[in-house]
């Protein structure tokens, strides 16, 4: 599997606060069968984002682990007017992996109404924005259809692991669903913040959406598009004819109980 949203990089945001948590967080997404995971620090008015200090984390993260995980460089770009200049001038700073894909938080608790015009914006200049988990805001809750316009404009969609499997409360998992249930879903990350309570681990949400939406919506959601982004590679976007018609309840919790 490939996690391509992570605070794996210690003391740079509130993720992960030192280098043994770090290391500890990498174990934990070895087991759990992650192969590349992205570490992908805050860019927002509390954390100030630093790439060069990001890329020296890696090598040395990679150093003291043998580099299983394999760790690449991202950033969880908080959306707003006053930062997307920078971002404009030099996208391969910010993007996954060097390539057109970025990590696009919205703020907690508004959405405002130029979101979209700042999302053109950025498909307009060739970055394919990756919404991160909208399942997990309040606002967007109210409103999952504005997530399903981002996605005509040519965003893709990213819910967290922990929300799969009810971890951010009833809520969460529910608009989770419900997007998932549209087929507005293109990845699954962990958005990781220690090795414990918020981990790496993708193996339960895996098995959740395998059992159902079937073995090939898992493979997509959690390799194929996401190996497709660090690669810079196209991912199909708007709707996802993988995850159409989800298993009925009793089936569901039928192979839950097997
Ligand atoms: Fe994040």
């Amino acid at each position: 599997m490939v996690d391509i949203h992570s605070h794996i990089l210690w003391e740079l945001d509130d993720g992960s606060g030192s280098v043994e948590e770090s290391i500890a967080m990498m174990q934990v997404a070895r087991e759990s069968g992650t192969t590349d995971i992205v570490a992908s620090p805050h860019s927002n008015a509390e954390f100030a984002y630093r790439p060069e200090l990001v890329d020296q984390r890696i090598r040395e993260l990679t150093a003291l682990t043998g580099g299983a995980p394999r760790v690449l460089r991202g950033c969880d770009f908080h959306l707003s007017f006053d930062n997307i200049d920078h971002l404009l001038d030099e996208p391969g700073t910010y993007t996954i992996n060097g390539k057109q894909y970025l990590l696009v938080e919205c703020p907690d608790f508004h959405v405002g109404k130029h979101t979209e015009i700042v999302l053109r914006r950025l498909v307009d200049a060739g970055i394919v924005p990756v919404v991160t988990h909208p399942e997990r805001n309040p606002v967007l809750r109210r409103e999952l259809s504005r997530v399903g316009e981002w996605v005509e404009l040519g965003c893709l969609v990213q819910v967290t692991a922990l929300s799969v499997t009810g971890g951010f409360g009833g809520a969460a998992g529910a608009a989770c669903n419900k997007l998932l249930d549209r087929g507005m879903v293109h990845v699954v990350a962990s958005d990781a913040h220690d090795p414990e309570h918020r981990s790496p681990n993708l193996d339960k949400a895996h098995k959740a959406i395998r059992s159902r939406y079937g073995d090939d919506a898992a493979e997509i959601l959690f390799t194929e598009n996401p190996r497709s982004i660090i690669e810079g590679l196209p991912v199909a976007g708007g709707k996802q004819p993988c995850l159409a018609g989800p298993k009925r309840w009793w089936q569901f919790w039928k192979e839950q109980a097997d």
